[in-house]
Order: C-alpha cells, then sequence, then structure tokens
C-alpha cells in the first residue's frame, strides 16, 4: 500500500515535470520567435536609419559629422564627461551601441518627429545629477517600456551586462535645446525645414548637448520670436517645469493674489516670478544677499535668507495663496502656516526618483504616492502637491506668447555663456549651485545663435 502511494506520487512528480518542461519549450519558442521578429525589426529600422535618401532628396546635405557630448559612465561630470566627434558619412552601423550613438543624427523615422539641428542648449541641475546616476533604474524603465515595450518586456531574458549597455549609454547630456528645423515626419504639419523652434526632449531620452537632436513634435515648437537662440535655448527646461507646477492654479486666480517663491534667483525662480506676474500675482521670494539685485529687477519683494530670518519675515505678512518651493526648503506643515486656507503648497522635490532608483520604479514610485497621500491628509486646509517637468507642446507655445508679449524676459548673464568646447566648465558653474539666472551652451557657434531677431511683426498659432 505504502508503496504504491509512492509509486503514485513519482508518477505525479514526472507528469507535473512534463507539463513544465513542455510549457518552458513552448514558452522558450514564443519568445525566440519574438526575439527574431524583433531583430528583423531593429534591422530594417537601422537600414531605414542609413539611407537618409528622403532627407537629401529635400535638399538637406547630411552632416560631415556630429559632435555630442556624451557619458559612457556614471560619475562626476569633470570625470566621466566627454566630447564625441563621428564621422556620420564612414560610420556603419553594425551594433545596437553604434545604432544609439547615431541615433541623434539619424533622419526622421517616425510620422511625429522634428529633426533640429542645434544652436543653443542649457545646462540644468538635473543634467549634473543624471550624469552622476540620478534616475537610472526609472529612466531606464520608461526606455523599455515607452520607447520599445515588447523589446523591453524581453530585456529581463538578456544578459545584465548587455541590457546594462544596450540601454543607457553613450547617453547624451542636455535638457533643453533651440535651434533650427531640419526635417519633420509625415504628420508634422506646422513645422518645416528652417523653422526656429525651441523645446524639451522627456528625461530618460537622450540629450540635446549634441548638433542634432530628434524629438517629438510634443517637445518642440516655434520659438519666441523676439529672442535670440541663447536666450530661448534657456527657457524650455525650467518653462515647462512652472507651467507644470503653477498653471492650474494661477487660471483660477484665488485671491489673494499673491504668492511666495522659495528660491528665487535661479532657472527655475527666475521664470517662477515672472510667470506668476504675468498672471497678475505679486511675488515675495527668498534669495541670498547675491540674488537680491536680480529678484528685485524681476519685480519681487525679496528675503535675504543669508541675513534675514526667513520664518519671522514670512509668518509676520501678509498670508500668500500659493507657496512654489522648487529647492525643498519649506515643508508642508510650514507652508500651512504662511498660506490662506485652501492655498496652495507645490514642491519640485519629490522623492519619486530617488526611490525608484533605490527599490525599482513599480514599487518606489508607490512608495512615493503613499508618502504624497499622507502629506495630503495631514494638512487637509491646503492643497499639497508635487511638480514635475513634462514635455508640453501647447506650454510651450503658451510661454513663447507671453515672453513676445514681454511679460517674462529670459534671465541670461554674459558670464554664463559657454562654448560648446567648454560645457565641462558650464556644469561646473551649475554644480556650484548658486546660478544667478541660466547657464546656456552655444552649441553651433553660428551667429544666429547669439543675433536678436529683427522682427517687425509676430505670429502666434
Ligand atoms: N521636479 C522637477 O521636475 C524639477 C524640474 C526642474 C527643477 N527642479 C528642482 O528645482 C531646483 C532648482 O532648479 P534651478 O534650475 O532653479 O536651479 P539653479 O538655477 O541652480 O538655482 C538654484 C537656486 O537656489 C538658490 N538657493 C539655494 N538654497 C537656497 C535657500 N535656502 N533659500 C533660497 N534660495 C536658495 C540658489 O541661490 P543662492 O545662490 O542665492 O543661494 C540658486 O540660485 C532643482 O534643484 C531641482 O531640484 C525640479
Amino acid at each position: 500500500m505504502h508503496l504504491h502511494a509512492q509509486c503514485h506520487k513519482v508518477l505525479k512528480l514526472s507528469r507535473f515535470c512534463c507539463v513544465v518542461q513542455t510549457q518552458r519549450f513552448f514558452f522558450r519558442k514564443v519568445i525566440n520567435a519574438l526575439n527574431e521578429h524583433i531583430n528583423e525589426k531593429t534591422q530594417e529600422h537601422r537600414e531605414s536609419f542609413q539611407n537618409w535618401s528622403e532627407f537629401q532628396n529635400r535638399g538637406f546635405k547630411r552632416p560631415e559629422y556630429m559632435r555630442s557630448w556624451v557619458i559612457e559612465e556614471y560619475g562626476s561630470p569633470q570625470d566621466v564627461l566627454k566630447m564625441e566627434n563621428l564621422n556620420t558619412p564612414n560610420t556603419k552601423i553594425t551594433s545596437n551601441i553604434d545604432a544609439r550613438r547615431s541615433y541623434l543624427y539619424q533622419a526622421v523615422n517616425h510620422p511625429n518627429d522634428v529633426l533640429v539641428k542645434v544652436h543653443c542648449a542649457s545646462i540644468n541641475p538635473i543634467d549634473v545629477r543624471i550624469c552622476e546616476g540620478y534616475g537610472r533604474r526609472l529612466f531606464n524603465f520608461q526606455r523599455d517600456v515607452l520607447f520599445n515595450t515588447i523589446g523591453g518586456l524581453l530585456r529581463p531574458f538578456k544578459s545584465v551586462q548587455e541590457r546594462f549597455v544596450e540601454r543607457e549609454f553613450p547617453l547624451v547630456l542636455g535638457r533643453d535645446f533651440s535651434g533650427t528645423v531640419v526635417d519633420v515626419g509625415t504628420r508634422v504639419a506646422d513645422l518645416q525645414p528652417g523653422d526656429e523652434v525651441y523645446g524639451a526632449p522627456s528625461l530618460f531620452k537622450f540629450g540635446t548637448l549634441a548638433d542634432y537632436v530628434c524629438v517629438d513634435l510634443n517637445e518642440v515648437a516655434q520659438k519666441p520670436a523676439t529672442c535670440s537662440h541663447i536666450e530661448a535655448a534657456s527657457i524650455p527646461y525650467v518653462g515647462l517645469t512652472v507651467v507644470s507646477a503653477l498653471r492650474n492654479i494661477v487660471v483660477k486666480g484665488k485671491s489673494p493674489k499673491n504668492a511666495l517663491v522659495l528660491g528665487g534667483s535661479g532657472g527655475i525662480g527666475t521664470f517662477a516670478i515672472q510667470y506668476l506676474q504675468s498672471y497678475g500675482y505679486s511675488v515675495t521670494t527668498t534669495c541670498s544677499t547675491e540674488g537680491i539685485a536680480i529678484c528685485n529687477r524681476l519685480g519681487a519683494d525679496c528675503i535675504d535668507y543669508k541675513t534675514q530670518d526667513v520664518d519671522k519675515a514670512v509668518l509676520e505678512g501678509d498670508k500668500f495663496s500659493v507657496v512654489f518651493d522648487p529647492i525643498g526648503a519649506a515643508s508642508p506643515e510650514w507652508a500651512g502656516q504662511c498660506l490662506v486656507n485652501c492655498g496652495s503648497y507645490v514642491s519640485l522635490r519629490s522623492p519619486i526618483v530617488e526611490l525608484s532608483d533605490k527599490y525599482g520604479p513599480l514599487f518606489g514610485f508607490s512608495a512615493s504616492m503613499s508618502t504624497l497621500v499622507k502629506k495630503k491628509l495631514q494638512n487637509t486646509s491646503i492643497n499639497v502637491d508635487w511638480a514635475f517637468f513634462k514635455p508640453d507642446r501647447p506650454a510651450l507655445l503658451e510661454v513663447a506668447r507671453i515672453i513676445d508679449g514681454g511679460l517674462i524676459k529670459p534671465v541670461v548673464h554674459p558670464s554664463n555663456i559657454y562654448q560648446f568646447e567648454d560645457t565641462p566648465k558650464a556644469f561646473k558653474k551649475v554644480e556650484e549651485g548658486h546660478t544667478k539666472g541660466k547657464v546656456v551652451v552655444n552649441v553651433s557657434g553660428l551667429p544666429e545663435a547669439v543675433q536678436k531677431p529683427n522682427v517687425e511683426k509676430i505670429f502666434h498659432l
């Protein structure tokens, strides 16, 4: 009887093993078939990348070479940043790495693509942080899932080293640009070669510190007609972040129309002060003694955080309807004391990226969301929110209109303009953390990069 039970168990086990083996066999077959399909598609993709025929037929000359600032490993910008200079006509794409290296100067590949010759690009604190490894897990996840969905799902079956190299490096840095359109995809109706544009690609995409950048239509728009490329390049990343943080609030225009901006003299601060004022807000800001001149010139009341007691100065004055905190200097509890009932506290410092780097994107995101919900529940008398940079074409158009209307002025001091070869110096300046206004790199070095346009009539969409 006992023997019979044992035999039965062994039989059951071997039947189970058989089923598992068969399933594994079929699963592998499916994966291999999918892999082959993807390889074929990638090959087609690369070939179409390489021929440039459409591009050339429209009278554009393929660039002889393409310069870009890339990193091939994470680390301090001064150690890992390097300039790549690729001779495009002679570069044959034979591997994924080649495809990645050549990504930015390839012809338009999707109907919504816009290929831009970059004249200028600005440096943001996030460039320094991405260089040091910030967001590596979240942005790689996005590269996989959003860029290449099926490929992303299959990647776990590849070796760790293969995944790492394929997706990530060489990584081009730079988050925003101003330049000239050189080619557009078939669905791009209102931009054409020769148009002067500005914009910012999504964070997980490759950057703008290169001669050419290929972006989606949602990431680019006609640049402000009154700005030089140097000025226009200083706007998109900070402008889109501020609009995504404050647009809903300023459009509703809850009274009193006064706002507190913490850290007013940097890129985000100088833009936020002017954006709020363009919607009729009076703005108070905190800045260092060295930042007072610039913030006063923009029309903000200043609290010098080096010589004054910020708590006392803020809490003794009138209450605000908005506290905007790009630098993470406040907490919802603190903001609650200086906000009117139902006022808004918006912070740009969320832990999502850090937690995603630590625990993976899904867990990092859910942990962050539960923190936000907790903060909201603990501060029910005010609206607590985090905001993020978001590519947004209508916002780029809105900002261009406000700038051309004279309500927002780009803040770029001549000493903060760097030549392309000096990009590491520009990174150093931003790393030091006391930038006044924006730091911009003159990528093309062409006369039109710095020339102020001669504008008689401005047309906006
Ligand atoms: N969530 C997002 O999507 C997003 C997007 C963009 C930016 N951000 C955040 O926004 C921050 C600011 O970006 P940015 O481009 O404006 O950087 P930035 O140009 O380097 O400016 C930072 C400014 O903060 C000021 N500052 C530092 N500590 C301060 C304090 N305790 N009180 C008042 N001001 C202080 C500095 O001025 P002083 O020299 O006068 O101290 C500096 O001008 C970044 O660090 C980033 O975390 C978030």
